[in-house]
């Protein structure tokens, strides 16, 4: 029987001498010590561990580390298993499920009698499912990543996963590598525990994620293999069980200046472009103004500092080594806000310091930047009014203002069906348009902007061309791709009826995205069947809610009646 002493919030299921607060203890007992029921802290472990994540699949043994510390500190560990996104495995893409597992995991941890969260993420939208999660729960919660996988090698040379998949593919299609040398290197491409070793979009998360002060300063990018990321476990599972004795919540420290701190290390780092709706997000959930702009207002000024792939040359297990996330933020303190707190409750320019780097080749010093101003550009104009954007340190620098012919496709099915005709005319010079590939439009808006170029133009060399979607890119892709355009065509956007042989102007440096036609003439068109055939219809399900309430990715691509926080308080009893 449980004793009215230090009261959380799972004394009110388990604290008490009457019928219900029996039920709860009797069945949650299953050997615990009966002082487990005396008030202190009880945590849930929100983990994303499944098979069918293989990028996650390490996090039971993390979670293990987690549970001794909150042991050792008093507390009750409890496992939650939570819906599990396999970014290459989940149809049509993982993205659709992000709000469903954000949603099934607010609700999970609202419904339990619980008093905080450890949260184990790591493959692209587990971490921001995870966040968007507790930010509307809003109980003391910290992150723990699961870490990028150790660099597999192939004939001797160290694989990127995901951008030397697309390198790769395109070398056979350009038939610079034969097919049986390109499924060679498959075995190599994923050689141990952890997520994608580029700064792709678990990469990027997981670092961003520390920048906004939700994992212990330090601990993004530790090597899923490395001891030290246990050993980080156990101190986070300490550090639960004092966040909740302090009731330090994220509504407590995570404020406009978090935002500005994950946004600077986004440029810093290089990067994935994903992170700009997950973002938007999380900030979403908290009820902090963070606009589409803020990203390129903030972001752009900021030098690329972080030579990785898909940008650069090297990957996570270099980044670690060379000195990780805080000997970049300690480059461009100045740019930082000062005031924002970490789980720890300390800011995290105090943890700045002590940090160093030791290889110049992976981190640069701020005088020597690889780009000086990196960033993500944020475009607008008639072709993309709710906003576009492009990571210009991805593409050519010859074609950030470019001039061409659109040649478009109304799906993903009919840029596959015509992409490698030999009689689409198209040239260098085009400019590639896929629409139907937005949130409501596909649904669940793919990683599908960096499309494939025309294998004729491959084989004349060409290895970048203008591309412009209403979809999302890989985190492990590169090119001139604008992407995210809002409104998307499936919401009525202008990027529906454009039309195959329209001019179309890129300027990066003015942030401007023109389709060459005057307001009348874009008045008076309409999409053609073939457009509107393309765009997603679902009728039952959580398609049909999906489709029904995602906003665009102008403000995250959550679900409409999903933003702000519904707190942590249930009114009712279950009996
Ligand atoms: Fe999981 Fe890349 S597929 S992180
Ligand atoms: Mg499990």
């Amino acid at each position: 029987m449980a004793e009215q002493g230090r009261s959380h919030r799972s004394s009110e299921w388990y604290a008490g001498t009457d019928r219900n607060s029996y039920i709860h203890r009797a069945w949650m007992r299953r050997g615990l010590p009966e002082d487990a029921f005396d008030g202190r802290p009880h945590v849930a472990i929100a983990n994303t561990a499944s098979d069918l994540t293989p990028c996650n699949s390490h996090l039971d043994e993390v979670m293990e580390s987690v549970k001794a510390g909150i042991w050792e500190a008093g507390g009750v560990p409890l496992d939650l298993p939570v819906v599990s996104l396999g970014e290459t495995q989940v149809r049509p893409t993982a993205m659709l499920w992000r709000n469903m597992a954000a949603m099934s995991t607010e609700e999970m941890i609202r419904a339990n009698p619980i008093d905080g969260v450890v949260l184990l993420g790591g493959c692209d939208k587990t971490i921001p499912s995870l966040m968007m999660a507790a930010a509307s729960v809003d109980l003391p919660a910290v992150v723990v990543p699961g870490g990028p996988m150790k660099t597999g090698t192939f004939q001797g040379v160290a694989l990127g996963c995901g951008t030397d998949v697309w390198r790769l593919s395109e070398e056979v299609r350009a038939g610079t590598l034969s097919e049986k040398e390109f499924l060679k290197s498959e075995g190599s491409m994923i050689s141990s525990k952890g997520h994608c070793n580029t700064m792709g979009t678990a990469s990027t998360m997981e670092l961003v994620t520390e920048a906004l002060g939700m994992i212990i300063p330090g601990l993004a990018g530790t090597p899923a293999v490395d001891a030290r990321l246990l050993q980080n476990s156990h101190e986070t599972g300490r550090l639960i069980v004092e966040l909740i004795e302090a009731d330090r919540r994220p509504s407590s420290f995570l404020t406009r200046g978090s935002f500005q701190n994950a946004i600077v290390a986004l440029a810093a780092i290089g990067g994935s472009t994903n992170a700009v709706v997950h973002l938007l997000a999380i900030a979403g959930r908290l009820g902090i103004p963070l606009t589409l702009d803020d990203f390129d207002t903030i972001g752009s000024g900021v030098p690329l500092l972080v030579n990785l792939q898909p940008a650069g040359r090297y990957l996570m297990d270099d980044f670690h080594r060379a000195g990780g996330l805080l000997s970049v933020l300690r480059e461009v303190k100045d740019l930082l806000d000062p005031n924002a707190l970490t789980v720890t409750g300390k800011p995290l320019v105090d943890y700045l310091d002590d940090a160093r780097i030791w290889d110049n080749e992976v981190i640069s010093v701020r005088e020597t930047p690889l780009i000086p101003d990196a960033g993500i550009a944020v475009l607008r104009g008639n072709l993309a009014p709710g906003g576009a954007i492009i990571k210009p340190a991805a593409a050519s620098p010859e074609l950030l203002h470019h001039r061409g012919q659109a040649v478009v496709f109304d799906s993903i099915e009919d840029m596959h069906a015509r992409i490698d005709d030999p009689e689409l005319e198209v040239t260098a010079d085009s400019v590639l348009v896929l629409r139907g590939c937005g949130p409501k439009g596909y649904p669940g808006m793919p990683e599908v902007a960096n499309m494939p170029l025309p294998k004729k133009l491959l084989e004349q060399g060409v290895r970048d061309m203008v591309r412009i979607c209403d979809g999302r890119m890989s985190g492990t892709a590169y090119g001139t791709v604008v992407l995210h355009v809002t409104p998307e065509a499936a919401a009525g956007g202008p990027l529906a009826i454009v039309q195959t042989g329209d001019w179309i102007e890129l300027d990066v440096p003015k942030r401007r995205l023109t389709l060459d036609l005057t307001q009348d003439e874009l008045n008076s068109r309409t999409p053609n069947q073939a457009t509107l055939d393309g765009f997603a219809k679902p009728k039952r399900g959580w398609e049909k809610l999906y489709v029904d309430h995602v906003m665009g990715a102008d403000t995250g691509a959550d679900l409409d009646f999903l933003q702000g926080s519904s707190g942590d308080k249930v009114s009712r009893e279950s009996h």
